[in-house]
This record gives C-alpha cells, sequence and structure tokens, in this order.
C-alpha cells in the first residue's frame, strides 16, 4: 500500500471506490481544483492498494487563523468498503500526522456524526473527544451529533 497526494489520473478509482454518490466530472473538478492550488498548508492524500487503484482518501489542512496555526484537521476520510478494517484507517492517519508534523502542528483532529462507525473507528485510532453538538448535523431523514476530535501529535 503506497499512501501519495492525489493525482488527475486517481479520478475515476476514486468515484468507484470513494465517492460514488459523485459524477466522474464533479470528482474531477475537484481534483483538478486542488491539483491548481498552492499547496503549502493542505495535503489531499490517497491510498494506492498493490494494484495501483486508489482504495482510500483524505485531505489534511493546517488552520489559517494566527492562534490556530498549531492544529491540522483531517477531512473528507473515505475508505473503500472492501478496505475498512483492514488497518489502512490507521496507516493513513499516520501519514497524516507526518505531513501535520512537518508543518510543526502538535494537534490532529477530526470531526464525524456522532453514533456512526466513524466515531468509533476514530476513537479506536487515539482521537479524543473534545466538543459535541446535539443536534448538529440534520441528515435528510435523521439528525446526529457533531462531534470534534482531536489527538496530540509530537511536532518536528
Ligand atoms: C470512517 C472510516 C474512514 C474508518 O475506517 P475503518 O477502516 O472503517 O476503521 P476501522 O474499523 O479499522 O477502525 C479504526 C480503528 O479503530 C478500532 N475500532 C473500530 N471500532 C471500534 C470500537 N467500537 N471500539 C474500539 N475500537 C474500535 C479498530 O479496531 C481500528 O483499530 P486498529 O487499527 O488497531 O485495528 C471508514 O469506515 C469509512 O470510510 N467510512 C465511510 C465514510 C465515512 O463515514 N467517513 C467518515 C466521514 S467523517
Amino acid at each position: 500500500m503506497v499512501i501519495r497526494p492525489v493525482r488527475l489520473e486517481d479520478v475515476e478509482d476514486l468515484r468507484r471506490n470513494c465517492f460514488s454518490a459523485m459524477s466522474s466530472d464533479e470528482v474531477r473538478a475537484v481534483v483538478g481544483k486542488e491539483l491548481a492550488r498552492d499547496g503549502n498548508d493542505s495535503v489531499w492524500l490517497v491510498a494506492e492498494d498493490e494494484s495501483g487503484e486508489v482504495v482510500a482518501t483524505c485531505t489534511v489542512t493546517r488552520l489559517a487563523h494566527r492562534m490556530c496555526r498549531h492544529r491540522a484537521d483531517l477531512g473528507g476520510f473515505v475508505i473503500a468498503p472492501r478496505m475498512q478494517g483492514s488497518g489502512l484507517a490507521r496507516r493513513i492517519v499516520d501519514a497524516a500526522r507526518e505531513e501535520a508534523q512537518q508543518w510543526g502542528c502538535s494537534i490532529l483532529e477530526i470531526s464525524c456524526r456522532g453514533g456512526t462507525h466513524a466515531e468509533n473507528a476514530y476513537k479506536g485510532l487515539g482521537f479524543v473527544e473534545w466538543g459535541r453538538l446535539n443536534g448538529g448535523y440534520e441528515d435528510f431523514d435523521e439528525v446526529y451529533d457533531q462531534v470534534h476530535l482531536a489527538m496530540r501529535i509530537d511536532p518536528r
């Protein structure tokens, strides 16, 4: 498994394995925007399996506020269903931590819907809940808490 920055040729794998609700054009647009961006304070990571297929994705973004530059946020974390529970989540968080450490960050954070597998998985990966907004997410047919979690990391 290789974890590396996203490339334009990842679009079809990303759509098939991670963003099945999006069209290829929509995925191409967001990847294109990412590749055109000055990537100093954020990186879009993907995981490529032994056959070269992209099976997971996440972004790592350093917070922009002057008083929050020591924090990095992990977002858009999706692992293809067939690879969930395989240990890949931990490898991706390790890679995200490496990126954040290189920016000098000491806190890695993530958010999710309460009561979902993601909440359990993030806690299992070492994130600690620091905030919960009851009913913070209203989906079409369900209401969820918005849960904020963080882990301390050693800055480089
Ligand atoms: C959320 C997501 C990225 C997590 O990845 P995953 O592969 O399912 O995570 P895992 O099941 O391997 O869990 C991660 C760790 O937490 C542990 N864990 C999972 N559930 C746990 C529980 N109930 N109690 C304790 N530990 C738990 C696992 O054992 C694992 O630890 P390990 O690496 O030592 O084995 C993945 O499920 C996913 O892509 N879901 C769909 C998209 C999504 O909902 N994304 C989140 C948006 S916020």
